[in-house]
């Protein structure tokens, strides 16, 4: 199946990597598609650099949006109209860095990314907070983890893009957990109980009844 990744910097870059080689085609774009198209060029046949975001959109069955969150509603505008019936996954922690390097939390405490962006998304678009849990490297380091394979949790309101977004944890060589709706999306954001942690299902599965 094909996925879009539109934003192909450190996380972007990461899952377009696992995804293609668990048997993903993808279409990239970034900014100025020049990092997309090394990206593409480096993963080989089964990635394409697009033209541009809505390009990148052409026949994909979901779409990753691997950006910042300050760029998210931009290019959730501008391609929203080929949104419909699509499956949108967010990684996008609501972080801002400014110019000295400095982080800051964009949301009021309590609000998390997943339900600011729940809002953003036109009718038809089926949104799942995943892929945002762990850093790049550890990301990359945890998958195809054996014996036991690692678990990328995740978030959602619909079985269907539960369903969907299952498949694409596992091509990425996960093994995925549903923390719940998007309402506990919070809970896999950076400050939440289940960020950053690479633990096999049966400890996820007991972290996710503690909250
Ligand atoms: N990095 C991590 O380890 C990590 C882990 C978990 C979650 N996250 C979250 O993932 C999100 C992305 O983080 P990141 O570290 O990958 O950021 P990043 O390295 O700055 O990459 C951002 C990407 O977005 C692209 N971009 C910017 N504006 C765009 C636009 N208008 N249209 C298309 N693409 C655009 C950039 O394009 P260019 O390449 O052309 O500049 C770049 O490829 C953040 O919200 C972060 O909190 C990051």
């Amino acid at each position: 199946m094909t996925t879009a990744v539109i934003g192909t910097g450190g996380i972007g870059s990461v899952i377009a990597r696992e995804l293609a080689s668990g048997g993903e085609t993808l279409r990239l774009s970034s900014a100025d598609n020049e990092s997309a198209r090394l990206l593409a060029g480096e993963i080989g046949r089964a990635a394409v650099a697009a033209a541009d975001n809505r390009d990148a959109l052409r026949g994909a069955d979901a779409v990753v949006l691997a950006l910042r969150f300050t760029v998210l509603k931009g290019v959730i505008d501008e391609i929203a109209g080929l949104l419909a019936d699509k499956l949108v996954v967010v990684p996008s922690n609501p972080l801002g860095i400014d110019a000295q390097g400095h982080v800051s939390h964009l949301l009021p405490e309590g609000q998390s990314s997943g339900e600011v962006v729940a809002g953003w998304l036109p009718a038809g678009a089926r949104l799942a907070m995943a892929f945002g849990t762990l850093s790049g490297d550890l990301f990359e380091s945890a998958s195809n983890r054996s014996p036991e394979p690692a678990v990328l949790f995740y978030a959602t309101d619909g079985d269907r893009a539960g369903e969907e977004v299952e498949r694409l944890i596992r091509t990425a060589g996960f093994e995925p957990v549903r923390v719940g709706g998007i309402e506990q999306s919070g809970r896999l954001e950076v400050g939440g109980d289940l960020h950053d942690l690479v633990v096999g299902s049966p400890e996820a599965r007991s972290l996710i009844g503690r909250a």
